[in-house]
């Protein structure tokens, strides 16, 4: 399997090295360099500098394997020519099968009426199993450990009141700061839901002084010192401001050790980075489809429940009809039986149209492995980061503060801009065809996506950042 494998990518300038050394990696702290920073003194790339990048791209173009899925994909338009797009991490773009597959959907509904919930090739009854195989194989899970349904902040709630069921003794949950907001929220909510003080149950890990990122250590440490009094972990798999990865298996080890639960947030983590969620033990997990999964707008939340919970009919749990035993749901009876794994975690019936759009992109992913996708998305990124370390005499300054050794990293790269260049820096690359996201106070998220993406992409980002310092 390619996961066991020892992959090494040294970028042809020498300027940014990723590592893959299997999924039991220890941090390699060796590989970790500074922060790409660049300084106020203003040289650009060099004509040679630029052409040796133009052709470094166009070889590793030739030589993708994946390059064919990217006409596959609507990008948007931008004087004719399709946009720099690598907001991926937000929206993916819409696979082209999307309308044929919501037409199929909608036709099902012109056909059978009411009758299409058990008619038709997709009847819409036990439409949630038509992703679950897909689900499953991206997030490393048994197909009942998954299902589709929500949205994303929806599911995490339904999901603590599973697994988030504080006493007197062990009611605080560790978390990262800066997590997403409606993380934050959520998280406060709870704690509060339950008539606990978010100001002494909630244990926010910071980074440390001067850091962007969060030490793995410092967690582990957080988790040990709360001990019988710590109720949960939940973090989000990749964070969403800073691309950080963490090290969801030993997070989830060091909170079982002190008898609590894991859970993560994986937004940023699905369909990025390769997941093994049954095997890590993780205890839930929740994420969104329209990013990296490509669904579209508001598309359908997924969640993995370990079977250890998920088969037990005694996991505590909010219940509703669509999660009771299919067999005799339309008996209507009154008492709720729990369908088996995760699908008895479902409260409602399936948004088809959504489901259908989602249907279509993961139909996409099943022609691709994660590790392949991780191979390239490894390469599109380090290639980013040595294109910005060239440019670090440009004039401007930013420093990426998303980590460089390969684990802690996905597919974004996070440029923390100064407040005199970075909004003008964002507004000249924007009025060019490129889009991308600020994320307040500062922050270029970048997300070279690896179905869609191409390292020419990357060097058309990259020279117009340089043309930007030209300008300027
Ligand atoms: C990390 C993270 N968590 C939660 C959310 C909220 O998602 P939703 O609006 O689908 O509930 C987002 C949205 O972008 C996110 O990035």
């Amino acid at each position: 399997m390619v996961k066991n494998r020892c992959y090494c990518w040294i970028n042809t300038f020498g300027l940014d090295i990723c590592f893959w050394v299997g999924r039991n990696f220890a941090f390699p702290q060796n590989v970790v360099l500074p922060y790409v920073l660049i300084p106020e003194l203003k040289i650009m790339l060099t004509q040679q500098q630029l052409d040796s990048f133009r052709s470094f791209a166009q070889q590793a173009d030739q030589d993708d394997s994946l390059a064919s899925f990217r006409s596959r994909f609507s990008f948007p338009q931008h004087e004719g020519k399709d946009c720099l797009y690598f907001c991926g991490n937000s929206l993916g773009l819409q696979p082209d099968t999307v309308e044929q597959y919501l037409l199929e959907d909608l036709a099902a509904w012109k056909t059978y009426g009411v009758k299409g919930h058990i008619l038709g090739d997709r009847p819409w009854k036990p439409y949630h199993k038509f992703v679950a195989a897909s689900l499953a194989r991206i997030v490393g899970a048994a197909e009942h450990e998954v299902v589709c349904m929500n949205t994303l902040t929806t599911n995490i709630h339904l999901l603590m009141a599973s697994f988030y069921r504080p006493t007197k003794e062990r009611y605080k949950i560790i978390v990262e700061a800066g997590a997403f907001p409606s993380d934050q929220y959520l998280v406060h909510s709870q704690v509060e839901h339950h008539g606990f003080d978010p100001a002494e149950a909630i244990i926010e890990i910071q980074p440390r002084e001067g850091s962007f990122t969060i030490e793995h250590d410092d967690i582990i440490n957080a988790i040990e010192k709360a001990g019988n009094s710590l109720a949960l972990v939940f973090i989000g798999g990749v964070n969403y401001y800073t691309g950080q990865v963490f090290h969801i298996e030993s997070l989830t080890e060091a909170a079982h050790n002190v008898g609590a639960l894991a859970g993560f947030d994986l937004a940023h983590g699905v369909g990025n980075i390769p997941l093994h969620l049954h095997d890590w033990n993780v205890d839930f997990a929740a994420w969104c489809s329209y990013k990296y999964l490509n669904s579209g707008p508001g598309g359908p939340g997924g969640i993995f429940i370990h079977e250890r919970h998920g088969l037990n009919p005694e996991t505590p749990r909010l219940a509703g009809w669509w999660g009771h035993n299919e067999d005799n749901r339309f008996k209507m009876p009154k008492e709720f039986e729990p369908m088996k794994g995760a699908e008895g975690w479902q409260l409602s019936n399936a948004q088809i149209l959504s489901f259908s759009a989602h249907r279509a992109s993961l139909d996409i992913f099943d022609e691709v492995s994660i590790e392949q996708l991780r191979e390239k998305s490894l390469k599109l990124s380090s290639f980013l980061r040595g294109m910005l370390a060239a440019l670090t005499q440009a004039g401007m300054s930013f420093q990426i503060i998303t980590p460089t050794n390969y684990p802690e990293k996905g597919a974004q790269v996070s440029m923390l801009t100064d407040s005199e260049n970075g909004p003008a820096l964002y507004k000249y690359i924007s009025d060019r065809g490129v889009i991308c996201d600020w994320r307040e106070p500062n922050v270029i998220r970048v997300a070279p996506a690896p179905l869609y993406n191409s390292f020419d992409d990357v060097f058309q980002f990259v020279k117009l950042i340089n043309d930007f310092a030209n300008a300027a």
